[in-house]
């Protein structure tokens, strides 16, 4: 007999939960009408099922046990947001057992234990979607797998973390503190449990993952992305970084190089009139670059409940049809059928324009030793700037390099962070540079 409505069970009614339920909920109409049969949420499971969240939920029964979910044999499929490695794991591998589909958000999930999650889902036959998984609201992963999947991916460019998008944006147009703002973003839902995840760059590296997987058809290993975070970035690097034109945004990069795959997560000063360095607050953006369609943006929110519930519900569809058309699996979980194991290049073989900020004494024959060091290492600079002048004391000297290699980057500034008229540690920001 013909399936008449496709089931779901939530577990995890938090920020994502409430609003993938909401838009289960409020939106009922226009997804039975795209999908030919209404998707019912029936359950919903948290480990508080007393607090209002805001929402009819008219017929929905909520659940503190997961169980009641993963073993319903009327669910066809299972939503996963609660996040973090255990027990969401057990809970995914349980569903698939129990051949239910499932959908989840949980990127950390993926980068690390993805895997065997998706070899998990092809053996029990059924579906993983995780497009929330990735910048939120954009549909990127669709994209990446469909709508460029005639091309080779040269690169994808993107911020796809919102709480450091937002605390950056802050910083840079008002000159908030970090600390305040990040409160900010964790009140509005957007921070991860442990929010450093967001500011040490671990969560961009995990979404970073997640794409390169897609992108390119290689497994990686989240330990061989090089992963540098915000909390380093002061108001005084903001500062010279709008003298000299640039804006400093956490940027995700994935691109290949001679057959290999650069994988790289840090805050890099972009020129300000690129597009990319005007997308602000919790917005997200990505640049993807392909041989065949050269280069395309998507933006929109990065983090938030409706715009992560809407990636989540779009997964929901897409397996609904699926299920439907009686041709789960025509979709490959990880994009491609074919896969081949490519190497991640090194951080130190990379090149990139470098900003670097020196805390160096304002005396004669200082510039000509740090300049000496770096000509040394074949880098060269491209502009220099120094502002104010105290005797006997270290003030901040910037240069911005040309195109260096970053082992030689590395290997000069060991050198120089030695020398005694340079105090502390010179701050090295990467620049994408506008003349490249
Ligand atoms: P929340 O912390 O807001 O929600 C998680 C919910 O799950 C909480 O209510 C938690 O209860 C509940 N929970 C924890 N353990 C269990 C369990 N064993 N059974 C049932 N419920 C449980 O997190 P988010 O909604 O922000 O994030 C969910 C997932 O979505 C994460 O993987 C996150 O990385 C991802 N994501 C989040 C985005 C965002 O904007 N927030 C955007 C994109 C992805 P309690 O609070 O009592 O622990
Ligand atoms: N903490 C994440 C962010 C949530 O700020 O982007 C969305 O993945």
């Amino acid at each position: 007999m013909a399936k008449k409505a496709i089931n779901v069970g939530i577990i995890g009614f938090g920020t994502v939960g409430t609003g993938t339920a909401r838009i289960l909920i409020e939106n009922a109409d226009i997804i039975q009408r795209r999908l030919g049969a209404p998707v019912v949420l029936k359950k919903i499971s948290d480990l508080d099922v007393k607090r209002d969240r805001g929402i009819a939920l008219g017929n929905v029964q909520l659940t503190t046990s997961a169980q009641e979910i993963l073993t319903d044999p009327d669910i066809d499929v299972v939503i996963e947001l609660i996040g973090g490695y255990k027990p969401a794991k057990e809970f995914i591998l349980e569903a698939f057992r129990n051949k239910k589909h499932v959908v989840t958000a949980n990127k950390a999930l993926l980068a690390v234990h993805g895997e065997e999650l998706y070899a998990a889902a092809e053996k029990a036959g059924v579906t993983l979607g995780y497009e929330a998984s990735v910048a939120g609201g954009i549909p990127i992963l669709a994209a990446v797998r469909s709508g460029l999947a005639a091309n080779n991916i040269e690169s994808i460019y993107g911020i796809v973390n919102g709480t450091c998008n937002y605390i950056l944006t802050l910083m840079t147009n008002a000159g908030r503190k970090f600390d305040e703002v990040l409160k900010e973003a964790q009140a509005m839902g957007y921070a991860e449990a442990d929010p450093t995840f967001d500011i040490e760059g671990i969560d961009s590296a995990h979404k970073l993952a997640v794409l390169t997987m897609l992108a390119y058809g290689t497994p990686v290993k989240f330990d061989d992305i090089y992963t540098e975070g915000i909390s380093k970035i002061t108001p005084l690097d903001i500062d010279f970084a709008k003298d000299l034109g640039y804006k400093i945004k956490l940027l995700a990069i994935t691109k290949k190089v001679n057959g290999e795959i650069e994988a790289r997560v840090h805050p890099t000063m972009l020129p300000e009139t690129y597009p990319i360095a005007t997308v602000d607050g919790v917005f997200n953006a990505l640049a993807v670059v392909g041989d065949a369609v050269g280069s395309t943006m998507f933006y929109g929110r990065g983090a938030g409940d409706m715009p992560t519930g809407s990636a989540v519900v779009s997964d929901v569809i897409s397996i609904g049809r699926d299920i439907l058309a009686g041709s789960v699996g025509r979709s490959p979980i990880t994009a491609f059928r074919d896969r081949k194991v490519l190497k991640i290049r090194k951080m130190d073989d990379i090149t990139s324009c470098y900003y670097l900020r020196f805390s160096a004494l304002d005396k004669p024959g200082v510039l000509s030793r740090i300049t000496g060091v770096l000509g040394k290492n074949n880098i060269s600079i491209s502009s220099m700037l120094q502002k104010g002048r105290k005797v006997d004391e270290a003030v901040p000297i910037v240069m911005m390099t040309h195109e260096a290699v970053e082992r030689d980057v590395r290997k000069a500034l060991e050198e120089i962070n030695k020398l005694d008229c340079v105090s502390g540690a010179t701050v090295v920001i990467r620049v994408e540079d506008g003349s490249k």
